[in-house]
């Protein structure tokens, strides 16, 4: 039977976290091996200075003071250094030519929606039923056509969606992508924390309480999982990035990569108007001269109420999580993307006291410790803002039905209104209470909808054009 490596037990010691072999005598073999190998893999010094805070806690406060709206390429300007077609048609060459793959994050546990697989499997097309991945992968489908190349797809998982995710995409035949076309990779994890100790928790006797790091785990997972590397040899040189909870995203669109290209940018942010003040968004700033996002839960009331002239909020732009990555800048930061700060999180976290009793609270006990991936923006020596309008890019899944933002039916209306534009402005019709779905396979966007309806067509039955 495998045993704590003296190693093990001294900084257990030392960091006071001895109490997580207290149920050793009782595990069987297998158990023992399985909480062993957990707690090897923790980077106990690291641990213990976030626990004790001696790592720089950033007063997101006192920066969001000083805050101010980030300089984009906004839709409202009249005469851009960079017009829409020219990025449009820089952003083309670029698919042409093979040289962007799609980064997915796929990791989060979608509590908020209450659904208990990946939130990936969620069925969310309108008419068609198709799930989350189904619909970026149709995207990416659609592009690949257009563009004459298999556009590569990296999925990130965490080890609560990896199984799950692995064997969906298994049963479903990759959701169509060619077998070198689909990477799965898991991010890593970290310990959950008694918030008035700093202990870690036991989840169970054999085991701890581990949560996702983040998507900004994604950098130190892309480097382990060797996808920077694989990525490089296919001759990717930029990563579009989106969330799982969006099928609204524009996977790999055109205009959005030639922005950061011509701009020559590391890092690029897609942005909406944030609908209202304290819409729970991050909000992409500028600290500095630096492009900076401060999440929502750390900007305070009074700032994101705070309005220009006309009424307009002043800290106007929403994150939608989109980016486009220069795949040499993720390489570049692997070893300091070490120093991307942690954020705290006070959360409910069930546990296994000293008595091995189940305890699940009722308030918040622990402290979580997660990444975030736009944390990397000011550490780019160029990193540009792009708005675009939330009805063509934005529709995130988060919250169940009946909650009042961002819910399967919210996302389903917002699909079916961008179709119904696109076939309208080709001149054909739906006819009220009729709803149409496109799928990219059949046409990507409004361009490809005119090019298939030449003759105009009346839509009388709710249809999928897939
Ligand atoms: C997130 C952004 C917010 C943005 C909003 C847009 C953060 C901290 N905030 O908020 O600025 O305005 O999306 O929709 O991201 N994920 C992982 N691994 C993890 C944690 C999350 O892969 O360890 C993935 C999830 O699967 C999901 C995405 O990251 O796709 C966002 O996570 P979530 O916690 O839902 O973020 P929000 O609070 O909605």
């Amino acid at each position: 039977m495998s045993s704590p490596s003296p190693t093990l037990i001294e900084q257990l010691s030392r960091y006071q976290q001895s109490h997580l072999l207290q149920f050793e005598s009782q595990l069987s073999a297998a158990e023992k091996a399985s909480l062993l190998s957990e707690l090897e893999s923790i980077d106990w010094q690291q641990l213990s200075r976030l626990v004790g805070s001696e790592d720089e806690v950033i007063d997101w406060h006192a920066l969001a003071r000083r805050a101010e709206p980030p300089p984009a390429f906004a839709l409202s300007d009249r005469s851009p250094s960079i017009t829409r077609q020219q990025a449009f048609e820089a952003g083309e060459r670029a698919l042409r030519e093979g040289k962007v793959g799609f980064i997915l994050v796929a990791g989060g546990q979608g509590t908020r929606l209450g659904f208990d697989l990946p939130k990936g499997l969620y069925p969310i097309g309108p008419i068609s039923g198709r799930t989350l991945f189904q619909m970026h992968c149709d995207r990416v489908l659609g592009m690949s056509r257009r563009y004459g190349v298999d556009i590569p797809v990296y999925v990130m998982t965490s080890p609560a969606t990896d199984a799950p995710t692995r064997e969906y995409f298994e049963s479903e035949q990759r959701c169509g992508l060619a077998a070198d076309q689909l990477q799965v990779f898991c991010q890593g994890m970290m310990p959950a924390v008694d918030a008035s100790t700093g202990k870690v928790l036991l989840a169970s006797k054999s085991s701890i309480a581990l949560s996702p790091d983040g998507h900004g785990g994604l950098v130190a997972a892309l480097q382990k999982s060797g996808i920077l590397q694989q990525a490089a040899e296919r001759g990717i040189e930029y990563f579009y990035y989106a969330q799982i909870d969006n099928p609204l995203a524009q996977v790999c669109q055109p205009d959005f990569i030639g922005y950061h290209l011509l701009a020559g940018s590391q890092m690029t942010t897609q942005v909406v108007q944030k609908r209202f003040a304290e819409e729970k968004v991050g909000n992409v700033v500028s600290i500095d001269g630096r492009v900076q996002i401060i999440e929502y839960s750390d900007l305070p009331a009074d700032v994101a109420k705070l309005q220009n002239a006309d009424g307009s909020l002043r800290l106007w732009a929403g994150n939608i999580a989109i980016h486009v990555f220069d795949r040499s800048f993720l390489k570049s930061v692997v070893e300091s993307a070490h120093g991307l700060p942690f954020h705290r999180a006070h959360k409910k976290v069930s546990f296994i006291d000293s008595q091995g009793q189940n305890i699940d609270p009722k308030d918040p006990n622990a402290i979580k410790f997660e990444r975030f991936v736009f944390d990397l923006l000011p550490i780019a020596e160029r990193a540009i803002v792009v708005e675009d309008a939330a009805q063509d890019v934005f529709a995130p899944v988060k919250n169940a039905n009946g909650a009042a933002v961002d819910t399967p039916a919210h996302t389903q209306q917002a699909i079916l209104d961008q179709h119904r534009r696109w076939i309208e402005a080709a001149g054909s019709s739906i006819d009220p209470g009729v709803n149409v779905e496109i799928s990219p396979r059949w046409a990507i966007d409004a361009t490809e909808v005119a090019e298939k309806l030449t003759t105009p067509v009346r839509f009388s039955e709710s249809t999928f054009l897939g």
